[in-house]
């Protein structure tokens, strides 16, 4: 047992070191926080009692076929069935007791996955959309609030309390290394806590099958520390920081006239869509169209030019623009951080 835990630790860093090259960690066996611990524990104490059932059905059946060959007729005499009634009656008792130990653990590990702290815990609105997430810091102070899309910062320590819902269809919120999957149903709002103990980037994962391109609906998880957490929450109660260049400004007309305002919103312009993800810091967000794709320059043209070509499906429509009106909404679009 303790070879085979040994063996899973070490699939365990190398799963979780190659999610870090792609963008953060994702590993539900390497829990960073204590809800996703529970989650691990019980998996641990299933694959325990499964190995252990699996080695003594396999000995028994090894024995059977040893000392049973030979016999072409099954030997029914009674003497026989009272003789096998004691051991067939213990070895049923046992996997009576072990199923219902199993239900009890798996209950009271659901129980206190779904119990919510009652002190002030961070709140965060998540929507589903297709295909992209929505989140809205609900902060009890008026104007206060913060929307944004795909990445949520936490405070690492601190329990987040996430509250769910859905635009469309039933998405699934999944953290694998902070906290189990929780659906996201339209008209109906869930609740889920999670906890991130450690500084890093975990990824997540729509994990209900919600259409074409719900394979490209990652969601990223920056835990940091509380004074690097207020002070990304500062920047992005602020508004969209004025063009700081001819070009971009040549790209804040071209964004404003193109019909991009229908959809996308930048904070303190006329920009007020709500259809697409807002972008009022989305030169400072590591990744484009919900984890499809990394930030930078090439990948927002490909992005803006044929969204259809990288991820079939989606609503944002393709856009012609001459090479120059192009560089000017990309230089535009990076200056808003
Ligand atoms: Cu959203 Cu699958």
């Amino acid at each position: 047992m303790m070879n085979a835990e040994r063996g899973f630790r070490i699939a365990t860093s190398i799963v979780a070191a190659s999610a870090v090259a792609c963008g953060g960690n994702e590993f539900v066996l390497d829990p960073a926080g204590p809800q996703a611990g529970r989650v691990t524990d019980l998996w641990w104490y299933m694959f325990a009692v499964a190995a252990i059932v699996w080695v003594l059905v396999v000995a028994a059946l090894l024995y059977a076929a040893r000392h049973g060959h030979g016999r072409d007729v099954p030997d029914q005499s009674d003497e026989t069935n009272d003789r096998l009634r004691r051991p067939v009656s213990i070895a049923a008792g046992i996997t009576v007791l072990v199923l219902v130990a199993t239900l009890i653990y798996d209950v009271t590990a659901g129980e206190a996955l779904a119990s919510l702290p009652r002190d002030k815990a961070l709140r965060i609105k998540i929507t589903g959309h297709q295909w992209w997430w929505e989140i809205q810091y609900m902060d009890p102070v008026s104007g206060n609030q913060v929307s944004t899309a795909n990445e949520i910062h936490i405070p690492t320590g601190e329990p987040v309390q996430i509250i769910g819902s859905s635009a469309d269809v039933i998405h699934s919120f999944w953290i694998p290394n902070l906290a189990g999957k929780k659906d996201l149903i339209p008209g109906h709002a869930t609740a889920m806590w999670l906890q991130a103990d450690k500084p890093g980037i975990y990824r997540g994962q729509c994990a209900e099958f919600c259409g074409h391109q719900h394979a490209k609906m990652a969601v990223l998880v920056m835990a940091e520390s509380r004074q690097q957490f207020n002070s990304w929450y500062n920047s992005q109660l602020q508004p969209a920081a004025p063009p700081p260049d001819s070009m971009s400004k040549t790209g804040e007309k071209i964004f404003m006239s193109k019909g991009c305002p229908l959809c996308h919103t930048v904070g303190g312009t006329m920009a007020q869509g709500h259809i697409g993800p807002p972008l009022t810091h989305i030169g400072s967000s590591y990744t484009l169209a919900a984890g499809t794709l990394k930030n930078t320059r090439g990948n927002l043209a490909g992005w803006i030019v044929d969204p259809q070509r990288i991820k079939p499906g989606v609503r944002m429509p393709p856009n012609d623009l001459a090479g120059p009106e192009l560089q000017a909404l990309l230089s535009y679009l990076e200056s808003l951080r």
